[in-house]
């Protein structure tokens, strides 16, 4: 019998990239009294690290937009699932206040998360594979090249935001696509490659994860989609799917290959993936449960501090409704353990050698 999906999401969360490439309703424009208004938030918190203390939103006020944050946070969750915010002088800032900028804004989405057992809240993307080799030490968004659609470990994470500070000498373009079109693409064409998706894939999380997180690095089975509370959720981690078959923990049948396949030829197809450039200056928030992000390959400079550079966040909604258990791969008390391993961390490394 064929497979039939508990759901079929439409309206506006199913869109192609194609599409919207040809409108720019996604992209928010600051407007002068807003970024007057950034202006004096900066003034009162320039002296704060950006790493550091989070920005509160009662620091970072944003009244002069206040009905659009509204209207980007049902968005974020319900419709599209994403926003592009334009018109920050890049020229204007430091990367210290591009950073707390990027907090305040973030305030008003969501509860920051800690990103690692470095406990970064405000991740730096940067390519330093060849200052950090040992892979164990890094981790992806240190590293560079093309990657894939995906979604990043789910749980707690339900926005995923970037701040462009520097572009690739060129290419790096944010790639994005709707999960939902995704789903709705393998319903239509291949209903029981969608099941596969359904029933799930065993994942494996990086052994140097594992431990810092005091966790089996088998996670399990997880499905791809599932349908709870009146959203349709999607965790795809692709490289952990691969990773558990390496191991051994699976065998990944020839139904689930070409499950995967589609998934991948889909997910990254030009007419389904919007391709943006962010400008330095330029943000996006984009929902880690509905939209699935990637980027195009680069050429990058030679000098480190010239080097593609983006700030990420991110961010846990508490009005949403919880991630389904069987998706929930990083969880809170996974972030905590991060949080206390990078407290111990700072006090074993003396200032100057951090
Ligand atoms: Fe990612």
């Amino acid at each position: 019998m064929t497979f039939q999906p508990p759901y079929r999401p439409s309206g506006r969360s199913v869109w192609l990239g194609k599409d919207l490439v040809r409108t720019d309703d996604w992209i928010v424009r600051l407007s002068p009294a807003t970024l007057e208004e950034i202006d004096a938030a900066v003034s009162r918190l320039r002296r704060r690290n950006a790493y550091d203390t989070p920005v509160a939103r009662e620091e970072f006020p944003l009244t002069t937009m206040a009905d659009d944050l509204a209207r980007m946070r049902h968005e974020i969750a319900t419709g599209r699932g994403f926003f592009v915010f334009r018109g920050l002088d890049r020229g204007r800032y430091s990367d210290n206040e591009l950073g707390l900028i990027f907090r305040g804004f973030g305030a008003h989405f969501g509860h920051e998360l800690t990103q690692s057992a470095f406990g970064d809240r405000l991740g730096d993307i940067r390519d330093i594979s060849d200052i950090l080799v040992d892979r164990s030490k890094r981790r992806g968004y240190q590293s560079g090249g093309f990657q894939t659609a995906h979604t990043d470990p789910s749980g707690e994470v339900g926005i995923v935001a970037m701040l462009s500070l520097k572009m690739a000498m060129a290419g790096g373009e944010s790639l994005i696509a709707s999960a939902h079109t995704v789903h709705n693409m393998l319903l239509d064409w291949c209903p029981d490659l969608l099941g596969e998706f359904y029933q799930g894939f065993v994942l494996r999380r990086p052994e140097a994860d594992a431990e810092r997180m005091g966790r089996a690095a088998l996670i399990g089975n997880v499905p791809s989609f599932c349908y709870e509370n009146g959203w349709l959720n999607c965790d795809f981690q692709h490289g952990y799917m691969r990773r558990a078959a390496e191991h051994g923990d699976t065998t990944i049948s020839p139904k689930q290959e070409a499950a995967l396949g589609a998934f991948v030829a889909i997910s990254n197809h030009p007419d389904v993936v919007l391709k943006m450039m962010l400008e330095p200056g330029d943000f996006q928030f984009i929902n880690n449960r509905t939209i699935l992000h990637g980027r195009a390959g680069f050429e990058d400079h030679a000098a480190k501090d010239q080097r593609r550079h983006l700030y990420r966040l991110w961010l846990n909604v508490p009005e949403w409704p919880r991630m389904p258990a069987s998706q929930s791969t990083l969880v809170a008390a996974d972030m905590a353990r991060w949080d206390a391993l990078a407290v111990q961390h700072r006090a074993a490394t003396p200032a100057w050698a951090s």
